[in-house]
């Protein structure tokens, strides 16, 4: 399997940060011949989970009824879609110091007890294996993976959860800070990290 997912999370089309530079090393970690499904979660955002979800998801899957597994139909698409990539490369505009809304429902969506995660006697086990994890983190101010910073540690944290351990960061912090000559450094580090994994 060699599939990358490449998900977007900025509001903005005109002059995203996060989707120039994930588009960027989406292309050059596929070289030719990798298949590249992108999620636009901006243009389609997941539903919150609400009562009728929690039951849906909660409930025996051999003992779901029709409206329970419709319940949880777009959630099962986000995690096949998931599973089915290798390298997942995630544009993380930092939102009020964190993550955007339509990204977090992306993650509650796509955490699932039994499918992505299980308890065992020793703790939770992630169920995602061998995969990697690129986020593309942009902000105006704040230094990402500095103190102030709960986009980057929240989401290798629920990476890690569902068993994505292998998480790099690209760090695009304060980018309107940066000069050109700075900007450019970072996309040529960019693509150079993105050739060697490709
Ligand atoms: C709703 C909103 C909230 C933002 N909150 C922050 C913030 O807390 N810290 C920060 O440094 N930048 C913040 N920014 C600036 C964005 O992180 C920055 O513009 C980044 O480039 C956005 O990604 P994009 O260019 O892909 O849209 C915010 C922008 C928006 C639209």
């Amino acid at each position: 399997m060699s599939r990358i997912l490449r998900i977007d999370a900025s509001a903005r089309y005109d002059g995203s940060v996060t989707r120039d530079l994930s588009d960027r090393l989406a292309r050059k970690l596929a070289g030719t011949g990798v298949a590249i499904t992108v999620r636009d979660l901006a243009e389609a955002p997941p539903a919150f989970v609400d009562a009728a979800w929690v039951d849906a998801n909660f409930t025996d899957p051999a003992q779901r009824s029709d409206a329970q597994r419709a319940e949880l139909a777009a959630s099962d698409m986000l995690v096949e879609e998931l599973e089915a990539a290798d390298r997942i490369v995630i544009g993380v505009p930092v939102y009020n110091f964190a993550i955007p809304a339509v990204l977090k429902a992306w993650v509650d969506q796509i955490a699932r007890a039994r499918r992505t995660f299980r308890y065992t006697e020793k703790g939770p086990e992630g169920l995602l294996k061998g995969k990697t994890a690129w986020l593309v983190v942009a902000s105006g101010g704040t230094p990402v993976e500095g103190e102030i910073d709960y986009a980057t540690p929240y989401l290798k944290h629920v990476l890690g959860f569902v068993g994505i351990n292998d998480v790099r960061v690209v760090d695009a912090g304060r980018w309107g800070s940066r000069t050109e000559a700075e900007q450019a450094e970072v996309i040529e580090a960019l693509e150079q990290a993105a050739a060697k994994a490709a």
